[in-house]
């Protein structure tokens, strides 16, 4: 076939009929859950002003310094947005949802934009399920955020995963490990990637996330952040653990783990498939106790998790989990002559009426084609409807399964459909 003169964008990936079905039934999985554990949802705009996410996720931050993407108009800065933390924030403070009381419990499913490489389970385009509790530093909360996000895995029957956890601590402690961190790596540094040297200075921590060959010996040995936690993270990281073992969640805490937004603090986690490849991670998130402050809100303190959909998607694929049944239409009206194209597409509103699936031929062929496209669109059952069926006031049902015939009226179609 010749390649079409218009194409999506690399990266931007059209959902077709065949893939819709399993997307609807993930979203249902996603609000059921949700609603189980009392979040709310919560849509926003897909493009914010570029100031509110360069100053939410990091100006340094790969996502911020490669990946936006950005245009102007007029006097305003636009972006898509690559996340929907720092925007449900702003919502948050702009709409003044603290006078709500008791702590937001906020959910939401969307797409998202970052201008990376595309690869398998990388796009430019898409989507995330994702929840955020606005307003308590209580570990419980951080526990329910990741019981949530794991109890969808679960829903959907995906069980093949590793709980990553690590604390970030906060400002103080951070500052401390940085210095160490910086002590550790100065004397090698001229042999370390390019990357990281720049790193250094401004976000040392960022080392340790480097995949490249030749950083690898030094992260290994690097100091750990945990030793250098203040008495405050140091029991908040120890209360996320007891309650996770209490609630059975199984995790490893990774001390290098280090997430790719600067507005962490405290509890950061990954959630990682053995099942994808190397774009592994199906979901991920923590706490950001300061993100609602900067963005212009009184000290708030939040956390949060957000999961990759298409990740998710490629992994019930490679487990052979399938999320939707099979497309089916109730009844398929096969007519024969005008006639009976206008009593079908006049009949139509009635089945539909009584709660069923109706459909008929659009293009006036032939009742052999008219089976076939009814078999092709999965018809449960059709109506054969023509001149002596409209004169009798009786058509056959034909049960497409089992192949079974019966003349009946309308009426008693409906009911033993119905
Ligand atoms: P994130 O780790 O950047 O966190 O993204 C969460 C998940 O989105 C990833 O684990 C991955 O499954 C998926 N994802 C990210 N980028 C892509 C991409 N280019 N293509 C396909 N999937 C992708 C956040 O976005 C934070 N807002 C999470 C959070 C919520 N933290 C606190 N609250």
């Amino acid at each position: 076939m010749a390649k079409p003169k218009y194409t999506s964008h690399v990266g931007m990936v059209d959902i077709l009929p065949d893939e819709s079905p399993k997307w609807r039934a993930l979203e249902t999985i996603i609000h059921e859950e949700a609603a189980k554990f009392n979040f709310e949802e919560i849509r926003t705009p897909i493009m914010e002003q570029t100031e509110l996410i360069v100053r939410g996720i990091g100006q340094l931050t790969d996502i911020v310094s490669k990946e936006i993407f950005a245009f102007e108009k007029g006097d305003s800065h636009y972006v898509l947005r690559p996340e929907l933390t720092a925007p449900v924030v702003r919502a948050f403070v702009e709409h003044h949802l603290e006078q709500r009381g008791g702590s937001q419990k906020l959910y939401y499913i969307g797409p998202m934009f970052r201008a990376e490489k595309p690869q398998k389970g990388r796009q430019r385009q898409f989507h995330q399920f994702g929840a955020e509790v606005i307003g308590s530093d209580d570990p419980v909360a951080d526990v329910e955020i990741i019981a949530l996000m794991i109890r969808i895995y679960q829903r959907v029957g995906i069980n093949n995963f590793e709980l990553k956890l690590n604390s970030v601590g906060d400002p103080e402690s951070r500052e401390t490990y940085k210095e160490a961190l910086r002590s550790y790596l100065k004397p090698n540094l001229d042999k370390m990637s390019e990357l990281s040297q720049k790193r250094f200075e401004k976000n040392p921590m960022r080392i340790l996330d480097s995949k490249e060959p030749e950083d690898q010996q030094f992260i290994e040995s690097a100091p750990v952040i945990q030793d250098y936690l203040n008495e405050d993270s140091t029991e908040h990281f120890e209360k996320v653990q007891q309650y996770l073992d209490q609630l059975g969640i199984n995790y490893t805490i990774d001390p290098h783990l280090v997430r790719g937004m600067d507005y962490y603090t405290r509890t950061a986690f990954e959630l990682i498939s053995p099942d994808l490849g190397s774009q592994d991670a199906l979901a991920g998130g923590g706490r950001y106790d300061l993100l609602v402050e900067e963005i212009g809100g009184q000290p708030t303190p939040a956390v949060g998790f957000a999961a990759g959909m298409e990740r998710l998607l490629i992994a019930c694929e490679e487990l052979d989990i399938s999320l939707a049944e099979e497309k089916t239409v109730d009844v398929y009206f096969v007519t024969l002559g005008d006639a009976a194209r206008t009593w079908a597409l006049t009949h139509l509103p009635k089945a539909r009426e009584a709660g069923l699936s109706a459909t008929m031929d659009y293009k006036g062929r032939s009742m052999k084609a008219q089976m076939k496209d009814a078999d092709r669109e999965n018809a449960l059952y059709t109506v054969i409807i023509g001149d002596n069926e409209l004169n009798e006031g009786k058509f056959t049902l034909r049960n497409m399964k089992e192949s079974e015939e019966n003349s009946l009226t309308f009426e008693e179609i409906l009911e033993k459909l119905g």
